[in-house]
Order: C-alpha cells, then sequence, then structure tokens
C-alpha cells in the first residue's frame, strides 16, 4: 500500500454506501451497465472484476441478472468486508496502480464511479494495466461521471473540495480529475481499446446524502453546499442546481462506455 494514499483509504473506509446518493441503487443505471457488459448474451462462465468496489453493491446486482465469477478489487478493507459470501467470496485488496492479478485473465473488468477519483497522471497507466488484464476481445466497462462542456474545471474543484473534506490530502494524493466523454474515449483508445458510448445516465444527487453516507460533517457539507450556491448561472444551468424543500439538488451527467480488448 503507497503511504500517499492512506487519507484516502481511510475516508473510504469509513463511507456507509447505504445511504449514498440513489444512483448507487438506481436500477436503470446498473441495467445500463450489464447490457454493456455483454454477459445477457454469453453461455460460458465469464471471469469479471469489479473494480474499485466498495462493499460489492454492483457485483451484488449483476450476479443476480447472470451467473458468473465475480471478483472485487478495493483498497478499502472494511468495504470488502461487508461484501456477503453470496455476492462474491472473490476479494482482491489491491490498489488499482498495482494490480496483483495475472495477465490475459479477465473476460470482462467493471468499474463504478473510479477512475475519476484517480489523479489525471494515474489514469492512462491504471487503463493500461487494465488492458493488460483483459483476454483478446474481453472489455472493460466504465461507469462514471463527465465533465460537460466548459464545466471541468468547476466540476473538478467542487469534487475534489469534497474529497478533501472527506479527508484525502491534496498535497500527498493528488486531486481528482473528470474527463469530458471525448477526453475519455481518448483515454481508452489509447490504451488499445477500442471505444464506443454504451448508454447515459443521470446521478439526481441531494447533498444531504453526503453527510448521510459519513462522507462529510455537517459543518463540511455547509462549505460544500455554499460552492454549489455560489457557481457561476451557466454551471447552474449545466447541472440543474436547485433549492426546494428537501435541500440543495444537483444533477451529475454520467456515461457508460464500452472498450474492447480487440484482438
Ligand atoms: C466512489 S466509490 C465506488 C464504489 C463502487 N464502485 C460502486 O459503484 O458502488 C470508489 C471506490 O474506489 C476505491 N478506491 C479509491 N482509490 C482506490 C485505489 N487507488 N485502489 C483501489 N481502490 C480504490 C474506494 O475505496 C471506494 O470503495
Amino acid at each position: 500500500m503507497r503511504k500517499e494514499n492512506f487519507n484516502l483509504k481511510e475516508a473510504y473506509n469509513k463511507r456507509t454506501f447505504d445511504a449514498a446518493p440513489t444512483i448507487y441503487r438506481d436500477k436503470s443505471f446498473v441495467e445500463i451497465i450489464y447490457l454493456a457488459t455483454g454477459l445477457n448474451e454469453t453461455s460460458e462462465d465469464p471471469k469479471v472484476l469489479d473494480l474499485m468496489s466498495g462493499p460489492g453493491k454492483l457485483t451484488g446486482e449483476l450476479v443476480n441478472k447472470s451467473p458468473a465469477n465475480y471478483y472485487c478489487l478495493d483498497f478499502a478493507g472494511s468495504q470488502l468486508s461487508k461484501i456477503s459470501p453470496e455476492v462474491s467470496n472473490l476479494r482482491i485488496l489491491a490498489e488499482v496502480q498495482s494490480l496483483p492479478i495475472v495477465y490475459e485473465s479477465f473476460d470482462v473488468v467493471v468499474v463504478r464511479f473510479g477512475i475519476k477519483d484517480l489523479t489525471a497522471d494515474v489514469q492512462p497507466e491504471v487503463i493500461e494495466g487494465l488492458f493488460r488484464i483483459l483476454k483478446p476481445n474481453g472489455c472493460l466497462i466504465v461507469a462514471d461521471m463527465i465533465s460537460p462542456e466548459g464545466t471541468g474545471e468547476w466540476l473538478n474543484a467542487q469534487h475534489a473540495l469534497k474529497q478533501e473534506l472527506s479527508g484525502r490530502n491534496p498535497q500527498t494524493e493528488g486531486k481528482c480529475n473528470i474527463p469530458s466523454e471525448s477526453e475519455w474515449i481518448e483515454l481508452l483508445e489509447k490504451a488499445g481499446f477500442k471505444t464506443e458510448v454504451f448508454g447515459r445516465s443521470v446521478s439526481y444527487v441531494n447533498t444531504s446524502a453526503w453527510k448521510k453516507s459519513k462522507q462529510v460533517t455537517e459543518e463540511q457539507l455547509g462549505k460544500l453546499n455554499q460552492k454549489i450556491v455560489d457557481a457561476p448561472d451557466h454551471i447552474k444551468e449545466v447541472f440543474n442546481i436547485r433549492q426546494d424543500s428537501d435541500g440543495l439538488k444537483i444533477d451529475y451527467p454520467l456515461v457508460v462506455l464500452k472498450a474492447i480488448k480487440l484482438s
């Protein structure tokens, strides 16, 4: 384990995914991811890796749809320990930067809300590592946030602030990098993948969920809300930022990318 990732790992160890924003329980988003994997079409017994799995919520949904050998990999041991044996017995405690996995051993790798949290310099090397562990004709499914045109600076600053308040040390651990849709495709193609946008979705967030899921305290939520309320008008429009009687709301656009390792 790299020492410099200590704070971030601890932040994830204490997170309560059950109270996380509703997208983590959104069946239609899972359905897009599932169809992208092609697991609905295979008659074999594929090997699937849920990368940066957290407590295995996505694997829990996929396993109900299609039997396969599901592996869950994360660097937060307390999240991996929440995965029930019915969901997966195959847990790998590791960092994505150094995958303890044999080359060409997986049919499918799926990563939901993971890669954007890595720094811009680490993302290409991690994606190259995923290319290596996939079998020829295997696929990588990336389901994650995107920065719509003209919003990258603000969105990355807002997400980085949330992570910093949650415990990430930007000096030693760097900052997240949420690519635009075309930047995502470029990243994947540069690693050798043939890439297509398989689907899109939206994460409808009530910011109070960040406190409920123990990502931030009440006081920290106040700072985050202020950042969002102070956003320039064009940002408010793109992310449909609004306040109602339930709280402050923001809609984040998402993409599901299918990246194939052609043989
Ligand atoms: C936002 S959560 C998403 C969890 C899960 N993919 C889901 O959609 O339910 C990100 C996960 O990535 C893990 N993670 C972050 N950086 C990592 C790294 N460098 N190596 C391995 N896991 C990491 C965290 O511990 C956390 O569980």
